[in-house]
């Protein structure tokens, strides 16, 4: 297909220009009626729109507890239609993104992979997402390539029928919405501990090619006092850009390969699993780096608020009898990705403060 689709498809003119300009010059092009409109990446969110969001999450989260507000939820959004169109692997963002859908009334259509659409037929990705804004009214994309959620709210944003697109994780880039639930998650972790603001979070694993550790490096701007640790072997160290973002910010961060010695100090500790789809040949990684896994005998050594989070999947990242550790937090988390994916989806359809009127 590869090469095929290198025969059949053309050039979208400006696009490459509009992908090189940075993304905090072209916040606006994702916005409507001072509204975001396309989440693209982690940049596009400020602090009064992450509380605001968890907040409304909150919310959400009551309602979908008894059957009358389980009914308000789901007569706010029938009329509204979503595609996702997931042609990288996914279990929890697909199904937290449905179920969102669901539980706000919605229907949703889904793409699964390339070989069941036309672009087996070479029709190129963005011509097969604009065939979807034909049909439905937002779309939900993970794409095996960074930038592609961009592109498509860039193609879709110059058409006829411009409707939302929300990024479901463009490769090794970013993965925004993932970054929405772990702060939704750490917010809750950290209830009676003041929240976010002047907590030491380690993030530890494959740091180069994860994006949800680079999208969450990202809102850590919106934070006071924030220390982080990046710890990973050498060959999975943090990218520059982030590092560069952070500095710019001002947000204190150390890189370190010593995870043993950070687990006394994180009031949060986020575990990833090495990403070798992107390596030229994923079996060739073998190794699995026994030295940054978290261990069942590692928990005397960890806080005792200490919140144990992980985007899941996991492979050997974590001992599987730390689960019922309270501190492991990570199914809790995964949880947090429906509420927090309905929250932003009734705010991109503006019934946000129809679920806020039911509490006021
Ligand atoms: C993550 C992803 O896809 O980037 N998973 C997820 O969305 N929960 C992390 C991963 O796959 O390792």
């Amino acid at each position: 297909m590869g090469t095929y689709a290198a025969q059949t498809q053309q050039e979208f003119e400006g696009w490459d220009e509009f992908y090189q300009i940075p993304n905090d010059e072209k916040l606006e092009f994702f916005m409507r009626d001072g509204r975001i409109f396309d989440v693209i990446y982690a940049q596009q969110f400020d602090r009064g729109f992450l509380d605001y969001l968890c907040n409304l999450a909150d919310k959400i989260r009551l309602l979908a507890k008894v059957k009358v507000g389980q009914h308000k939820l789901r007569h706010l959004l029938p009329h509204k239609k979503a595609m996702l169109y997931f042609i990288q692997p996914s279990t929890r963002t697909f199904l937290s993104f449905q179920n969102a859908c669901y539980s706000l009334g919605m229907s949703v259509s889904e793409i699964r992979s390339t070989t069941t659409s036309s672009e087996v037929k070479g029709e190129s990705p963005e011509d097969t997402i604009r065939t979807f804004a034909s049909y439905v009214d937002l779309i939900i994309s993970r794409h095996s390539q960074a930038g592609f959620a961009e592109k498509t709210a860039w193609v879709l944003n110059q058409s006829h029928r411009p409707i939302p697109v929300l990024n479901g994780g463009s490769g090794p880039d970013q993965h925004p919405t993932q970054a929405l639930l772990d702060i939704y998650t750490l917010e809750r972790e950290f209830t009676r501990l003041g929240g976010l603001d002047g907590k030491t979070i380690a993030m530890v694993g494959d740091l180069k090619r994860g994006r949800t550790v680079r999208s969450l490096s990202y809102l850590m701007k919106n934070y006071r006092d924030v220390t982080l640790y990046f710890v990973s072997p050498e060959v999975f160290r943090m990218q520059d850009d982030i590092k560069m973002f952070l500095k710019k910010h001002g947000i204190t961060y150390h890189e370190t390969d010593d995870f043993e010695g950070i687990l006394p100090l994180a009031d949060a500790i986020y575990m990833t699993r090495i990403q070798n789809e992107y390596s030229e040949d994923p079996t060739s990684e073998e190794e699995t780096y026994p030295a940054f896994h978290f261990k069942a005998t590692h928990l005397d050594k960890i806080q005792a608020h200490c919140a144990l989070l992980h985007p899941l999947p996991r492979r050997y990242e974590i001992e599987v009898c730390v689960d019922k550790d309270p501190r492991a937090a990570y199914w809790r988390q995964e949880r947090c990705g429906m509420w927090i994916r309905s929250a932003l989806i009734a705010y991109i359809f503006k019934v946000d403060q129809d679920i806020l009127y039911e509490f006021s």
